[in-house]
Formats: structure tokens, sequence, C-alpha cells
């Protein structure tokens, strides 16, 4: 071979070995970036609520069966201090009275209510009456379940993502949320493997939980009166306490999935309904979703639906530390908050 042939191919090996090498660190991305291959979580909003009134054993029974990977909760205080699980502050739209209910036991504010006065209620029947395509006989006498029924129902068989609502109007809600969790025996499984996510619109109550027990994972919710462009603004003062964002869906683009990555701060928007939303949304990197259809969420995402529901949680939370692992900012018991 001449020293010219030589060359060439001494060249073109190297040519080779330096495109290897980019193709490599391509694939790696950056430091603390998240990998394609991570896992998106199904979070069943309200439970599967597109099909089942909204926080009933209904709901979060048949989201389980569509292949959620969690049931979220959203949290209100009766007057006795008791945690229930509703999402408005009032009872008047999805609660009606029943032959037990006395006059205005189901109208009005939950944290004005005993909850004696709210396990009167209906919660069932408002939903045969607005969507009729999906209405059951058994939904009609669902009654609110409190939080402890839930963590009693499905103990450490499922992944919970639970929101404190309105918590500035319930004083207490943070450290009876964290009462129950270490009753239930959620404290560890929820730093340990994220089998408990908790969020909140409000910071102070994440910081609130930050400051109680720096090991669980907290996710700061931001509503849809915010942009892609004031959402990155607080991502660095977010990743102090929390590990991940949930972003209204029509916020977020791949822009902001990676603002959030660098932070090693994951991205869950809500509430995505549509099929072709969840896939532009997978396709911008998100790494989960709440939605009221969990089982277009799980044909959507079809074989790299994660098999096994506490596993998704489990590598959810190994790719989480693997990007605070790579230089991603970790969070230390010391955080200020
Ligand atoms: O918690 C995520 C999403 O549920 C926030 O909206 O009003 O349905 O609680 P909302
Ligand atoms: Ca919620």
């Amino acid at each position: 071979m001449n020293r010219t042939a030589t060359s060439r191919r001494v060249a073109l090996s190297a040519l080779v070995a330096a495109t290897v090498a980019a193709a490599i660190l391509l694939a790696a991305g950056p430091a603390g970036a998240r990998q394609p291959e991570d896992v998106v979580l199904n979070v069943g909003h309200r439970g599967a609520s597109g099909y089942a009134p909204e926080h009933t054993f209904a709901a979060y029974d048949l989201a389980l069966r569509m292949g959620a990977d969690y049931i979220e909760q959203d949290l209100q205080m009766t007057s006795d201090g008791v945690l229930v699980v509703l999402h408005d502050e009032t009872l008047d739209r999805t609660a009606r009275p029943t032959a037990e209910s006395g006059p205005g036991d189901c109208t009005g504010l939950v944290r004005e209510k005993t909850l004696a006065q709210i396990k009167t209620c209906d919660v069932g029947s408002w939903f045969n009456e607005a969507y009729p395509q999906y209405a059951r006989p058994e939904y009609v006498g669902l009654k609110i379940p409190t939080l402890e029924e839930v963590f009693q129902r499905y103990r450490k068989s499922v992944n919970y993502y639970i929101e404190t609502k309105s918590p500035e109007a319930a004083p207490g809600m943070e450290e009876e949320l964290l009462r129950l969790m270490d009753e239930y025996g959620l404290t560890r499984p929820a730093a340990e493997r994220w089998q408990v996510l908790i969020q909140s619109f409000s910071p102070a109550s994440l910081q609130k939980v930050h400051a109680l027990d720096p090991s669980l994972p907290l996710i700061q919710l931001f509503s849809g009166a915010e942009t892609g462009e004031t959402i990155q603004a607080k991502l660095d003062a977010t990743a102090a306490y929390a590990v991940g964002i949930g972003p209204s869906k029509d916020d977020v683009d791949a822009a902001l999935v990676e603002a959030a990555h660098a932070r090693c701060l994951d991205v869950h928007p809500y509430t995505v309904n549509e099929s072709a939303e969840m896939e532009r949304l997978i396709a911008a990197g998100v790494d989960g979703m709440f939605t009221n259809f969990p089982d277009r969420l799980d044909a959507v995402l079809g074989k790299s639906a994660v098999d096994g529901r506490k596993h998704a949680a489990v590598l959810a939370k190994r790719a989480n530390d693997a990007c605070r692992g790579a230089g991603g900012h970790e969070r230390r018991p010391s955080d200020g908050i």
C-alpha cells in the first residue's frame, strides 16, 4: 500500500472514529440531560375521570385497570380537620344531597362542613347526568373518600400523586398529609421510589413540606396564566425544593422541557386528553402527564409503556437521580426554602 493510500485510510478511520464519538455524545446529551428512553408516567387525573365520576373509587379502580402508573388525589380539609379527596373547594358542582342529607349539607365550602355532613352527599349522580354515554347505575350514591380511606383501600399497591388544594385556607393540611403517609408506611416509599408525589400550585405549601421532610419528592404546578417563558424564569427557585414541574399542557414545548431538564426537574403537563396532544408532548420530551383517559395514553405509549406501575415510578426516580448525579442540581436537606 503506498503512503497516499495509507494516509487516506488513516484519515478515513479518524473520520469514522470522530463520527462515532460525536454520535455517542449526541445520544448521551449534555451532563444532566434526560435520555429519550426515560419513562413517561401515566397519571390518572382524578382517576379515569373521563369515564367515571372524578375522585371516586370507581374512577381510581378504572384508571389502574387502564394502565395508569399513578392515581391523583386533590385534597380539601373538612371543618373537623379531616382530609377528603375532592377537586373543588365547594360541593356545588359534583355533590348532590341524599335522603340522609340535612339542608345545605351538600352545597358550599368543604371547609365549612363536618366529615359527617359531607359523607351524606352523592358524588356519582352528577356524572351520569353530565355524561350519559358513560353513565352507570352503580355510580349513583358514591361517596367522597377521605384520604385515609384511599390509603386503606390501595395501601402500597399503587402510586399516589397528591395535591394540596387551597392550602392557605386549610392550615395544617400539609402536616395531616404527612401524618397519614407516616401512618400508612408511605413516607419512605415516597422518598425512595416516588410511590407518593406531592404537588401544589402553592410554592409556600411545597416549601413547607420540604421543610418538614426534605426527602419527599415535590412537583410545582404552574397555572395556565403562566407562559413557557414565565415558568422558565421560576425554574431555578423551583429546583431548590422540587423534583419536577406540572405546567398546563399549552405552555409546554421542547424549550421548556430542555430548561427544566437542565435543572433535573421532570415535566408532567396537565390535562392531556387527546392522543395527538400526547404524541406532541412526548416528542417534546416530557416525563409524564395527567390525563382523564389513561387508556389513550397507554395506547399512545404502546410498547414503550412500562410494564408494572410500581416499576414506572422506580424508573422515573432513578432517571431523576441519574440526572442529579451527572451534574445537575442536587437537593440536600440543608437547601434553603
Ligand atoms: O394537578 C394537576 C392538575 O390536576 C391541576 O389542575 O385544577 O385539575 O387540579 P386541577
Ligand atoms: Ca389536581
